[in-house]
């Protein structure tokens, strides 16, 4: 059975493995943006699995220290905040990406919100449509994901702190910087942040730990307040704050980390480079850990259709009624198995396709001698 074309969440090899009849060990994933290459998961305290996690001051500081805020709320990852948020503003029209992690759309349509949409793709039509809805005075909610999820618009911090102050009272600029760790001078947490912004960081992607859940959110205290109240007591566990506090203060492991994930992205798309050639993407979107290229809808099923027979799991996010983006991850350029079978696969599919030509021009010229 093929892949339903636009998958809910990157990294399901559970469902994967169940359509394409393969064991979830033997998929290499490229579904989601995570560093393939994690902090390491070593010398937890045993009390960290014992004991209550009543939040520990030294996982505080190691955050505050990180994200140059102490404005902050730890949390079970950034999507629980992304559900619960909007029962904590007031309701207000939201202008979103019309293309971006989609929880955010979800959540706000189930409240009942009314959503206005803006381009994802050209950064020029985005703004002109935000400063022209800033300039009407009314108030409204506005999502930023920066960098986006799969466009990969981004804005800079300046820009969203100058959007933030013409904002009209009771309106909140959602800055989610999931994918912001690579370049963290571009976050609006580095003297940019704005009293009426609520800014989401994904502590999983960067650090390579997306099943430790945790993420954290920065927003005005009565704001911080209302969020613990939805979320409840012990949202994050002892386990995750004892390693986040490791991780987030390790300088030298964040430092080699942003080279390697440079040099991993290079490495992954030199290997990708035929497939780049054979499909020309509309766009090609680059973003450090993953990539996207936005095709017509059925090449970009039929790619990752080909990929998932051969045990590689991608991404297909449907744009509208004729495009789709297809999202690749990157792959750890010393995991060297990992790599052969990719290069393998995608000098395969050449060969598959010139097959496939063959066929239907055999095909066509019996038909013409018929
Ligand atoms: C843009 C964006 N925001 C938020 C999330 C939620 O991530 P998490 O709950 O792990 O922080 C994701 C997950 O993929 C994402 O892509």
């Amino acid at each position: 059975m093929a892949l339903s074309e636009n998958l809910l969440h990157g990294g399901d090899l559970i469902s994967a493995s169940a359509r394409y009849n393969i064991p979830v060990e033997s998929w290499l994933d490229l579904s989601t943006g995570l560093n393939p290459v994690s902090y390491p998961v070593e010398g937890v305290d045993p009390l960290a699995f014992q004991r209550l996690p009543y939040i520990q001051p030294e996982f505080l500081a190691a955050a505050a220290r990180y994200y140059s805020s102490d404005q902050l709320l730890p949390v079970n990852g950034s999507q629980p905040v992304i559900q619960v948020l909007p029962k904590c503003v007031e309701k207000l029209p939201v202008l979103l990406p019309a293309v971006g992690y989609d929880e955010h759309r979800h959540s706000w349509q189930k409240n009942g919100n009314p959503l206005v949409f803006y381009p994802a793709f050209d950064a020029e039509a985005a703004r002109v449509m935000i400063e022209t809805a800033l300039l009407e005075g009314e108030a409204f909610h506005l999502l930023v994901i920066n960098p986006n999820n799969p466009s990969g618009l981004r804005f800079s911090p300046h820009t969203l702190a100058e959007w933030s102050r013409q904002m009209a009272p009771g309106s909140y600029l959602i800055v989610d910087e999931a994918f912001i760790d690579t370049d963290p001078e571009a976050s609006v947490l580095a003297g940019y942040h704005v009293a009426n912004m609520v800014v989401l960081r994904s502590f999983g992607k960067f650090f390579g730990l997306a099943g430790l859940r945790l993420g954290f959110v920065f927003a005005e205290a009565t704001l911080r307040e209302a969020l613990q109240q939805r979320l409840g007591l012990w949202q994050v566990n002892g386990v995750a704050q004892s390693l986040a506090t490791k991780a987030l203060s390790d300088d030298g492991w964040q430092m080699r980390a942003r080279q390697d994930i440079h040099l991993n992205a290079e490495a992954s798309q030199r290997l990708l480079a035929p497939l780049m050639s054979m499909f020309k993407p509309l766009r090609e979107i680059r973003s450090a850990l993953f990539s996207s290229w936005l095709l017509s809808r059925s090449e970009a099923t039929g790619l990752q259709r080909y990929l998932a027979t051969h045990g590689i799991l991608v991404r297909v996010i449907v744009v509208d009624k004729h495009h789709s983006l297809l999202r690749i991850g990157i792959l750890d350029r010393n995991d060297l198995n990992a790599m052969e079978r990719l290069e393998q696969i995608v000098l395969n599919y050449a060969q598959h396709l010139t097959v496939q030509w063959e066929d239907s021009t055999e095909r066509e010229v019996a038909d013409v001698c018929e």
